[in-house]
């Protein structure tokens, strides 16, 4: 959870002084080449004035982890007290990591994978707590609450990590940033927040919590995606999708996900696709691959959004209305448009059945169920 949350637009001014009263002198920005291209760095990099000793706008999509250690060797030379990060998911999934990582010696990426991982007791002796991170959204990828993330290795495993002392020491939900990144992003990136409220919902590890936070966070979403338009939204739609989409990555903290997400890590580590794309096509499958395991969670949540129908199932009423809304929206519905060949589904199988979260799944997780479903989603 982090530790102060700040929304509104404009909210990212009183950035510098919350920097004051972290106490950070030192903080380094770590964002992406659109950001930089956007002039969002630079209106961050003023913001901060003297408290800024760097930028680097070296992170990728899917966060791999020797981008992340070479750029942990770079920024030790600046002597950070703090992280700001701006950006999408895989740029607070590169800062968080970072944020680990600097509280380490230089490792190679193989001893880097095992410090961030936690794979064993004797890779995290010897360090320091993790640096605080601030985290400021410019998509819907609630990247930016979760005290933890996903990374790649070279062979483009998602492997996910965290670190009992990482801290997220302030997030400002700012509706202006957002309104920054290109709306395909916006779209496909919200689409994957309103699967982390369904998986979520229903999760094994689903909590009293977790039901308050992925309702409400599934109406902020389905009622500002229903008004997004053709254009760029206006602010206050933007916003509300933000704070929906922040919502979204506390609920999941609070219960994990499931195969739909287990899937999507396999399509962006093995195949290149990006999360939130990948999360359009998959979150009505989703939902009617474990049917009869959601029944409760999506009378709540179609209850919560008003999307239920006299008589009809919620699950059918809740998956219909989101691959509708995909197809509004310009989005992907089906595997094959991410021009993902058929042979590539029992890899993606596998990868799925082996992904941490496939084990919260409510619908036990079968590799020829796994397999059958998966063509049809494709
Ligand atoms: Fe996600």
């Amino acid at each position: 959870m982090p530790d102060v949350v700040l929304r509104g637009p404009g909210c990212r001014t009183r950035l510098a002084d919350l920097v004051d009263e972290l106490g950070l002198q030192r903080v380094v920005l770590v964002t992406g080449a659109r950001m930089q291209a956007a002039g969002v760095a630079l209106d961050i990099e003023g913001t901060l004035g003297r408290r800024h000793v760097g930028t680097t706008a070296a992170t990728a999509a899917h966060a791999p982890v020797s981008a992340i250690s070479a750029m942990a060797t770079r920024v030790r030379g600046w002597r950070p007290d703090g992280i700001v990060s701006v950006g999408g998911g895989s740029v607070h999934d590169t800062a968080k990591a970072l944020a680990i990582l600097m509280a380490y010696e230089a490792a190679a990426d193989s001893q880097a994978l095992e410090i961030l991982s936690g794979s064993t007791h004797a890779a995290r002796q010897g360090g320091d707590a993790p640096l605080p991170v601030i985290s400021l959204p410019t998509t819907f990828s609630a990247a930016e609450v979760v005290p933890g993330g996903a990374t790649t290795d070279a062979s483009g495993h998602k492997l996910l990590f965290g670190h009992s002392s990482l801290r997220i020491a302030a997030v400002f939900l700012d509706a202006e940033l957002v309104a920054s990144t290109p709306r395909a992003i916006l779209v496909s990136s919200a689409m994957n927040a309103v699967h982390h409220c369904l998986e979520s919902a229903y999760s094994l590890g689903r909590q009293p919590i977790t039901m308050a936070l992925a309702a409400h966070a599934f109406g902020c979403l389905t009622r500002a995606l229903a008004r997004f338009g053709d254009g760029v939204p206006p602010i206050d739609v933007l916003q509300e999708a933000l704070d929906g989409s922040s919502l979204s990555g506390l609920a999941y903290v609070n219960s994990q996900l499931g195969i739909g997400h287990a899937v999507c890590h396999g399509l962006g580590g093995r195949f290149g696709i990006a999360h939130g794309t990948a999360n359009a096509v998959m979150l009505h499958h989703s939902l009617q691959f474990n049917r009869l395991f959601a029944a409760e969670a999506a009378q709540i949540l179609a209850q919560t959004a008003g999307l239920g129908s006299a008589g009809a199932d919620p699950v059918d009423d809740i998956a219909q209305h989101l691959e509708r809304l995909a197809r509004t929206l310009g989005l992907p519905t089906r595997l094959r448009e991410l021009s993902l060949p058929r042979e590539a589904l029992a890899l993606l199988a596998q990868d799925a059945i082996a992904d941490p979260q496939a084990r919260w799944n409510p619908r036990p997780v079968i590799e020829h169920e796994l397999l059958q479903w998966l063509q049809t989603a494709w």
